[in-house]
């Protein structure tokens, strides 16, 4: 599920994968290898860890092959190691191959192989695929080998295969795993991210599913699993190699904590303004498509995941407020699972900073077989969910390159307040009201500004909390969801206890947890529920337990109370999530790096999950 980078061209190959394999690390993996032709032979190089593991075991080698596969692995099948790393090799090393994704059925396939005599090295299930082809291609051409193998498998991947006996080519191949082949001056550079690609060239394809491509060093052929050849539209990537660049920050986290005034000023340029007018107009370009159908919507079902879940939370307290649409939202990984009850007047959102997530995916291809529009909340231009959904808004934040996510998440909500402004207007919303909600909605990059500039004094709580090995986080109605992102956000990159609840249920439960040695983070803006949560920090504080609380800036009466306290400027009640999000980011951020952890890689986790 993690990166593969293929070359073919006039370079040597070696160089430009392990440059690719470097931007890739940040989405997260155990090992990494590199598969190259060369003077007729393959020669393969494997590495446990980071990519300079496998640089050093390159070391001074100069290997002039031109042509060659690469790949970081997040292992799902088989622990890390160096014989269950990529490239995986069929029997005779005539063919090698990277994988991303899940081979469901490799079992059953290995037991058949075995028969058939074929020597297995590793425990992946991704090897099944090699000695698949190699079956295949004692009769038919590599190619046809590759389409006959995939037709046998059932799961997800993406794949670059390399053969000696056609050692001309690279064959590549994709089903639920992403896969850009990058278009260069006399070169072609394949990967699963555009990160690795954007170096080299911004016209690429994005192979679709079911499709695979033959590429040879001045041409390509695309054609589907049946091997009917098509045709696919060459789009241009919106990325700059900037991006990709820490700019001066210590970690891809923080310059991206940093970049939110930015990133939201660009999410609402050119829209907002259009809830300012005097008569406002309740469309947004992504959705003029579909704009009866909006009309129509009589209930709305988020499906995301992870952090992209908080925020369709948020979402849900403002479309229920402030549109008056009936809101659920699902687990993607659940909702794929269930027997949803949905028609053409459901609306079925995806959010998504990848685009990419397999969970997210398939709950919206289940929602488009159940015959409801479905709407795309995502980053990346040109993923899997961009392309399949009906109709939606890109959330314009740029390249996430941290694995916690931070903008991703105050710019999806940035879209959320703008569809809630749109489709309340299609409603019963007053322009009074879309224009207040606007005006709000434009001062919130400045209101972030400020928060940003007390980085110090929230980095001096973490570091006082320092040694706190559990933390509560608390808060209610539009709070409630950034109560589990902060959660979420410290356990990802400290590897601390945290649980996020919602204020009134932790007398049910959680409480019982609370001691001197247990601290609480309580959000408690001045809002409709401020009182409701005081009463909450008072059980707290009864039971002995340190509190830090995220309140309205003037607001004396908490300081009598809470241990510490960040304050957070005044906004209206549903835009409150925006300003209460960040010192809670920053908390984790400058928590993880007291620990001297590597915030932007965090154990375990991979950037995009494309696997289930
Ligand atoms: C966030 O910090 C996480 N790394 C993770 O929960 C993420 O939000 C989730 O995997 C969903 O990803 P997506 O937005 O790309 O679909
Ligand atoms: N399932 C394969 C393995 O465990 C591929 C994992 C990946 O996508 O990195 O090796």
């Amino acid at each position: 599920m993690c990166g593969i980078i293929a070359y073919i061209g006039k370079q040597k190959a070696v160089p430009i994968l392990l440059e690719g394999l470097r931007q890739l690390e940040y989405r997260g993996y155990d090992s990494a290898g590199i598969s190259v032709i060369q003077k007729e032979k393959i020669i393969t190089l494997k590495a446990v860890g980071k990519v300079v593991e496998l640089q050093n075991k390159i070391g001074e080698r100069d290997f002039s092959g031109k042509i060659g596969i690469a790949h970081t692995r997040w292992a799902t099948h088989g622990k890390p190691s160096d014989k269950n790393s990529h490239p995986h090799g069929d029997c005779e090393g005539n063919i090698f191959l990277v994988h991303n994704g899940i081979i469901e059925n490799y079992q059953e396939l290995k037991n058949i192989l075995i028969k058939k005599k074929h020597k297995f090295l590793s425990e992946t299930d991704s090897e099944v695929l090699a000695h698949l082809i190699e079956d295949f291609n004692k009769t038919l051409n590599f190619k046809k080998s590759v389409l006959e193998a995939l037709k046998l498998v059932r799961g997800t991947y993406g794949l670059a295969i390399i053969n000696k006996n056609e050692p001309d080519k690279i064959i590549i191949a994709r089903n639920g795993s992403p896969l850009i082949l990058g278009i260069g001056k006399d070169e072609f550079i394949v990967a699963s991210d555009a990160s690795a690609v954007v170096r080299h060239t911004d016209k690429v394809i994005y192979l679709g599913d079911n499709e695979l491509a033959e590429i040879t060093a001045d041409d390509f052929e695309i054609s589907n699993i049946k091997n009917k050849i098509i045709s696919k539209k060459i789009s241009k990537l919106n990325w700059t190699v900037e991006e990709s660049k820490k700019g001066g920050f210590s970690h891809f986290m923080l310059k991206e904590i940093f970049q939110q005034p930015e990133v939201i000023g660009n999410g609402l340029r050119g829209r907002v303004e259009r809830f300012l007018l005097e008569e406002s107009v309740p469309m947004l370009g992504g959705l003029r498509m579909v704009e009866k159908r909006l009309r129509k919507i009589k209930k709305i079902v988020i499906v995301a995941c992870g952090t992209s879940y908080y925020s369709g939370l948020v979402g849900e307290y403002m479309l229920e407020e402030y549109a008056g649409i009936p809101t659920e939202v699902e687990y993607a990984s659940e909702f794929r699972y269930r027997k949803p009850i949905l028609d053409s007047s459901t609306a079925v959102v995806a959010i998504s900073q990848s685009g990419e997530t397999a969970d997210t995916l398939a709950a919206i291809r289940e929602a488009k077989n159940k015959g409801a529009l479905t709407l795309g909340i995502v980053n990346v231009v040109g993923s899997t969910i961009a392309r399949e959904t009906d109709a939606g808004t890109h959330t314009l934040s740029g390249p996430e390159i941290g694995v916690a996510s931070t903008k991703a998440f105050t710019t999806q909500l940035v879209v959320l307040a703008l569809w809630t402004l749109m489709l309340g207007r299609q409603r019963s919303m007053s322009n009074v009201m879309s224009k207040r909600i606007a005006q709000e909605l434009k001062k919130i990059p400045k209101l972030i500004e400020g928060i940003l500039k007390k980085s110090k004094e929230i980095q001096k709580i973490a570091k006082k909390y320092s040694s706190a090995k559990d933390f509560l986080y608390l808060g209610r109605k539009y709070n409630f969801p950034i109560a589990l992102e902060g959660a979420l956000k410290i356990k990802e990159i400290s590897y601390v206890h945290a649980e996020g609840y919602a204020t009134g249920e932790m007398k049910h439960g959680p409480i019982a947890l609370i001691d001197e040695n247990f601290p609480s983070i309580f959000i408690c803006p001045k809002d409709s529920v401020y009182e409701k949560n005081i009463s909450g920090m008072q059980e707290i504080k009864a039971r002995g337990g340190k509190i830090i609380a995220i309140a309205t800036v003037g607001d004396k009466e908490i300081a009598r109370i809470a241990d510490d306290v960040i304050y957070i400027p005044k906004t209206l009640e549903m835009l409150t999530p925006f300003v209460s999000v960040i010192p809670l980011q920053l908390f984790a951020y400058y928590f993880g790096v007291a620990k001297g952890y590597d915030v932007d890689k965090p154990r375990n986790l991979a950037k995009s999950v494309t696997v289930e």
